[in-house]
């Protein structure tokens, strides 16, 4: 906190007045379900995205990262928000602005100094941690309300229309209203949510990044979301239903002649996962952390098979993953193409499972995946200055 203040002070040549933080998060159930209106269980975790900030009475933003010191300080002219879509660095703080000048918020000058360690491009959603945390530092500073839920899907909006991604609200809503030791059982539609334990016993979650960066994702995650929606509009000329989750695994099987091959898989995906999210959460408040285990593995298959967002580095960890006999579950999380996955592993046996995925991934991708133990953490803090 210390070192954040120092650079903060040498960057802008004043103190930071406070420092904020939202969070990343890891998705343990209900992947490509947000945007379909299911359920998801997402948990923030204590990798964060911290902002330093304190006004500094113009009507200009200046913004600064400490992990990318060459990119220097960035100006966003609060009054000209449009104008910076195509900053390499920036434009999430910029949609951000934009769309809270466009919902009525009162907009200030700041200074903010980012200090980010949620690894980016390992789909742990370090974005969503930077518009949440910007969302609420700009909605303190000028003096507004706040209520984490709106500044989450705010968010959302800025990452939909300014930065083209189609992505749903599970990140944003993590990224906010995460708790310590807890997932987030999330309603997607109603926006409705219960805090689930996360009482893990002898077992951690294990992240393993495959230090690939999930490239294809923007599109291929624009073109499911697209196929869900096609899905959706040929069921409900049968179906009275407005949500693609809203659909039971035996009422798509019981159509399946409506939909082209490609579609079914897709709602298959979604339908099953759907499935496997209130199971999960049930398996989870019981302590069946083996059937918990068998869900994480049915999901990657389905993601794999069905909705086709794994990619070999994502199938080349969960099968090592699976060989471990350490290892209760494992499956990509995230959007897919690259990022990271999730097990859940034995504490005693951890070291060997790192050894044999890193053999395994290291003999077909020629470099190493990194680990990293997930903990529940929360989602928007402010620490002392
Ligand atoms: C990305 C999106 C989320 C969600 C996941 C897949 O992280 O931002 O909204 O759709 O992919 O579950």
């Amino acid at each position: 906190m210390k070192e954040l203040s120092a650079k903060f002070q040498a960057l802008f040549g004043a103190p930071a007045a406070r420092i904020a933080s939202a969070a990343g998060r890891v998705n343990l159930l209900g992947e490509h379900v947000d945007y379909c209106g299911g359920k998801v269980l997402p948990a923030a975790l204590t990798l964060t995205c911290r902002a330093a900030f304190r006004k500094n009475g113009t009507g200009i933003c200046r913004i600064a990262a400490t992990t990318l010191p060459e990119a220097g300080i960035v100006e966003l002219d609060l009054a000209r928000t449009e104008a910076y879509r195509d900053l390499p660095w920036g434009n999430y703080q910029a949609g951000v602005a934009h769309v809270m000048r466009e919902e009525g918020y009162r907009l200030t000058g700041c200074d903010i100094l980012y200090d980010c360690n949620v690894p980016f491009g390992a789909g742990l959603s370090s974005s969503a941690a930077i518009e949440v945390v910007t969302a609420y530092v700009l909605a303190v500073a000028g003096g507004n309300s706040v209520d984490p839920v709106a500044l989450a899907k705010l968010s959302q909006r800025a990452e939909n229309e300014y930065c083209g991604v189609a992505c749903g609200i599970m990140d944003q809503f993590a990224a906010a209203k995460g708790r310590a030791g807890h997932a987030i059982l999330l309603d997607c539609a109603a926006l409705h949510y219960e805090y689930v334990p996360l009482e893990l016993k002898d077992c951690v979650l294990v992240l393993t990044n495959s230090n690939r960066p999930h490239r294809l994702a923007e599109s291929v995650y624009n073109d499911r979301r697209r196929e869900t929606e096609e899905a959706l509009r040929l069921l409900r000329s049968v179906l009275p239903v407005s949500r693609l989750a809203e659909v039971s695994p035996s009422e798509l099987d019981a159509h399946k002649d409506m939909l082209p091959p490609i579609l079914y898989r897709r709602a298959r995906h979604v339908v099953t996962e759907c499935e496997r999210v209130t199971a999960g959460a049930a398996a989870l408040k019981r302590g069946d952390l083996l059937a918990f285990g068998k869900l994480l593995n049915a999901s990657h298959i389905s993601l794999r098979d069905d909705y086709e967002v794994t990619g070999r580095p994502l199938d080349a960890l969960a099968e090592a993953a699976w060989s471990s006999p350490a290892c209760l579950g494992s499956r990509m999380t995230g959007a897919g193409f690259g990022g990271c996955t999730l097990s859940l592993v034995r504490r005693s046996g951890i070291a060997r499972f790192e050894e044999t995925l890193t053999a395994r991934y290291a003999a077909e991708f020629g470099h190493a995946p990194a680990f990293y133990l997930a903990s529940a953490g929360d989602g928007i803090t402010e620490e002392e200055v």
